[in-house]
């Protein structure tokens, strides 16, 4: 594996490779990697001749109040983990090499991100729309992976990839959790010995949900109240959102049917987590996506 951390330089290892016809994955990540990252090199590796992966724990994600300056950081771990998994290069560039001034144009797909996290993350997905536009453009990949726990980034790259006619497939990579269900985050390192423990709420609630339909629920409003009460209930908890939303708007239709995605974020401790199960409603099934 190479490692790289100027633009010039990953166009310039990228260029034969691209013109001698080898298939060329982006797997763009803001690392402190862990097994759920590692399921989408895999994937990427499965499937494709180059791997390319980035670490950039990019600030135009992040509100003022947020996360950003302690966000986890560890590289060298990072490019250890990738390189056993095979990743060819590991794309690392500073925030200089990618703003080397005040951004004056942006990427946004507005519908799609303002429900759900958009609520109390205003300009995060237009940050997340940004920046995964300047790495399409400098990696210029075949396909790009991204992990289905963020079912609302999906979407919304989903929509900008198709909306601008990027030439690029979006592959979405299952949701790896721990043996009690916690989805695996790089954020999980916040959680203390005594909140582990009640971060499950997310995925229970997200089962009751599941359950709800399975039992024939189909009103959006009865599902919500019942994840959102069990995970109100949890010590040490704090509910940001719980919604059952249809995958094409992100927002909850009159009944559930088809794509529907039941998502929560809620505060643990300091920890804000986000999880979410994708299913698709019939009058009479639903399947897990
Ligand atoms: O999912 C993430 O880690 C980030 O949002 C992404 C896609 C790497 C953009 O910074």
């Amino acid at each position: 594996m190479i490692q790289v951390t100027r633009i010039e330089d990953l166009r310039n290892h990228l260029l034969p490779l691209r013109k001698s016809g080898r298939r060329i994955a982006l797997v763009p990540t803001m690392g402190y990697l862990h097994e759920g990252h590692m399921a989408l090199v895999d994937a990427a590796r499965a499937a494709n001749d180059v791997v390319v992966a980035s670490v950039f724990v990019n600030p135009l994600q992040f509100g003022p109040n947020e996360d950003y300056a302690k966000y986890p950081r560890d590289l060298q771990r990072d490019a250890a983990l990738l390189e056993q998994h095979g990743c060819d290069v590991l794309f690392a560039p500073s925030v200089e090499e990618m703003y080397p001034k005040p951004m004056a144009t942006y990427v946004e797909v507005p519908s799609l991100s303002t429900p759900l996290c958009g609520r109390t993350r205003p300009g995060h997905f237009r940050g997340v729309a940004t920046v995964v536009t300047k790495l399409f453009h400098i990696v210029q990949p075949d396909t790009a992976y991204f992990g289905q726990k963020d079912g609302q980034q999906v979407a919304v790259i989903r929509r900008m990839v198709e909306d601008l006619n990027m030439p690029i497939d979006i592959v979405a990579v299952p949701i790896v959790r721990e043996p009690d269900g916690l989805a695996k985050s790089s954020r999980n390192i916040y959680l203390t010995p005594e909140e582990r423990p009640h971060a499950t709420v997310l995925y229970r609630a997200l089962q009751r949900g599941l359950e709800l339909l399975q039992s024939g629920e189909r009103r959006p409003d009865v599902v919500r109240a019942a994840m959102a009460d069990l995970v109100s209930s949890e010590p040490g908890v704090r509910l940001d959102y719980a919604e059952a939303v249809s995958m094409d708007t992100l927002t909850p239709p009159e009944r559930l049917h088809g794509a529907t995605m039941l998502a929560i974020a809620a505060y643990v401790g300091g920890a804000r987590l986000i999880d979410n199960v994708q299913v698709d409603v019939q009058d009479n099934q639903v399947h897990l996506l």
